[in-house]
């Protein structure tokens, strides 16, 4: 018999894998895809702790990611072993989680978020009178901190792609641009820029941002995000001046390596079957994972 295959792309990966995939979205939307998913075969064209998480909610599917190498700096800067030691020293907080985590960190977590919730789940266990400790992003945690008077403590991992935005590039990039200028960007950048920002949010956040702009159609818009994305600002709104931020003087180039491991070959290799099969989490890692997770697709609904 024929498998069904499924393909599904993150925001960031290149156009022609964008064109590949049977969905394209941002963290929450690809999680909740793969887990309705009607597949024998989820090949997922992301990061490997976006692979684990179609795994661990949709767990009879055999979920491929095309290219091992795919990981995420959030992931590898944390150790959870440290994370464990640094999680006893807060035994009267609630331990919330970006979902950029692996599945042993979103084992030792009480809830996980994705930038398009972040907010809301922190706000309601605040007004639940909850204490919360957030990891791994101290970007995202610090920002959240600032903007809501929050005083979580942090895990200090950062995404090695947003935390290269800066101040100083993006000041000479409004300089020079004439006339109307907006910022917007996402919540792993650092908050110096965040704090410049007129819209902070996730990919899909940031996409309907642009997809609503009713501003002068001359305004110059810079996006602190990785670059695949403007891919889709572009198709949404091609009449817009999109401009990836800046991390030095001309250069907008920043693009996330391990996202663009997955090449055309590396997806036509995994809907073949061949890749990084995610077999390799226990029943009990992946029961343990999923709490967290499907705490959060309950809110969220
Ligand atoms: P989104 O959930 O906003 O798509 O972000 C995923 C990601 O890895 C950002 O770097
Ligand atoms: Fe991880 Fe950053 Fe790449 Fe997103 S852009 S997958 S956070 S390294």
């Amino acid at each position: 018999m024929t498998k069904r295959v499924v393909t599904l792309a993150h925001y960031y990966t290149q156009p022609e894998i964008q064109q590949m995939a049977d969905k394209v979205g941002d963290s929450l939307e690809l999680s909740l895809y793969a887990k309705e998913a009607q597949a024998d075969i989820i090949v997922f064209a992301g990061v490997r702790f976006m692979a684990e998480t179609a795994k661990i909610l949709n767990p009879e599917a055999t979920v491929i990611l095309p290219d091992a190498g795919s990981t995420c700096s959030l992931v590898t800067q944390t150790d959870v072993a440290e994370l464990t030691q640094w999680r006893k020293r807060y035994p009267d907080h609630v331990h919330v989680s970006y979902i950029n985590s692996s599945a042993e960190h979103k084992a030792v977590s009480d809830w996980i978020v994705t930038s398009r919730n972040v907010d809301d789940i922190i706000a309601h266990l605040y007004a639940e009178g909850k204490k919360v400790i957030f990891s791994p992003d101290r970007n995202m945690g610090g920002y959240l901190n600032d903007q809501y008077g929050y005083d979580m403590p942090l895990w200090s991992a950062v995404c090695e792609v947003h935390d290269k935005f800066n101040e100083a590039a993006l000041d000479e990039a409004f300089a020079a641009a004439p006339g109307d200028k907006y910022l917007i960007a996402h919540p792993e950048s650092p908050l110096p820029v965040l704090k410049k920002a007129d819209y902070v949010g996730s990919t899909s956040g940031m996409l309907n941002w642009v997809k609503a702009y009713q501003g002068d159609p001359k305004a110059v818009i810079f996006v602190a995000t990785e670059d695949g994305i403007l891919y889709n600002m572009g198709l949404a709104r091609p009449d817009l001046d999109l401009r990836q931020a800046p991390i030095y003087a001309g250069c907008q180039c920043n693009s996330c390596p391990y996202m663009k491991m997955n090449t055309i070959a590396a997806v036509k290799r995994a809907q073949a079957g061949e890749g990084l099969v995610i077999d390799y989490l226990s029943a009990e890692q992946m029961d343990a994972a999923r709490v967290p997770i499907e705490r959060m697709l309950e809110f969220s609904k």
